[in-house]
């Protein structure tokens, strides 16, 4: 049994359900996992006492959040003795790959963190929560890129099968160290 931290940064709670289902999965799998909201106000978290990392954040204006950056540079040193792993989750793993993979690693290279794992997810786009103008400027962007305009709904794309196999190919090497 592996201790595995996952700390997730969410805004509209779509990164917030992959963390949830990975956690389970590897619940499931026999490891104590604690899940954990990267806060921007700082975390007051210490990484003793964990085996693994799992850490996700989704995409907004091209980029993962600066805080939960910050927040894995500073840490590195405790990090590159631990299990790792990072999952990004943005409209662009759906649409355009190659982005999503350029916004991950660029996100990877600035926090100095080389986990052995990494992912891309589909993520959401959840009309019904965004507040007016985030919903013009959402279909704005979206009618760009040719993805679902129409706001009287709420739209989810996340893999979940692919999230499993992630989970699932964490689940493993945990078992054996
Ligand atoms: C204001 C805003 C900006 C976004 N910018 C991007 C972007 O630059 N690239 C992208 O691929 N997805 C972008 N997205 C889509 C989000 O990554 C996607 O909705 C994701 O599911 C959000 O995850 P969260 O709910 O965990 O925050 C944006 C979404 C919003 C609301």
């Amino acid at each position: 049994m592996a201790r595995v931290l996952i700390l997730y940064a969410t805004v509209e709670g779509q990164t917030a359900r992959v963390a949830a289902r990975i956690a389970q999965r590897l619940r499931e799998r026999g490891h104590a996992v604690e899940s954990r909201r990267a806060e921007p106000a700082g975390m007051g978290l210490s990484l003793a006492g964990f085996d693994a990392v799992i850490v996700g954040a989704s995409v907004h204006y091209g980029r993962h959040p600066a805080h939960l950056r910050a927040w894995l540079r500073e840490r590195r040193a405790d990090l590159a003795v631990l299990a790792g792993a990072f999952f990004s989750v943005s409209l662009s793993a759906r649409t355009k790959p190659i982005a999503a993979q350029r916004y991950l690693r660029r996100f990877l290279r600035q926090a100095a963190w080389q986990p052995q794992q990494t992912a891309t997810f589909a993520g959401a786009l959840p009309y019904s929560k965004y507040a007016a103008w985030k919903r013009l400027l959402m279909v704005a962007f979206v009618a760009l890129a040719g993805g679902d305009t129409d706001t009287s709904r709420d739209y989810e794309y996340t893999d979940w099968d692919a999230v499993q196999r992630f989970a699932d190919g964490l689940a493993l090497p945990l078992s054996q160290a």
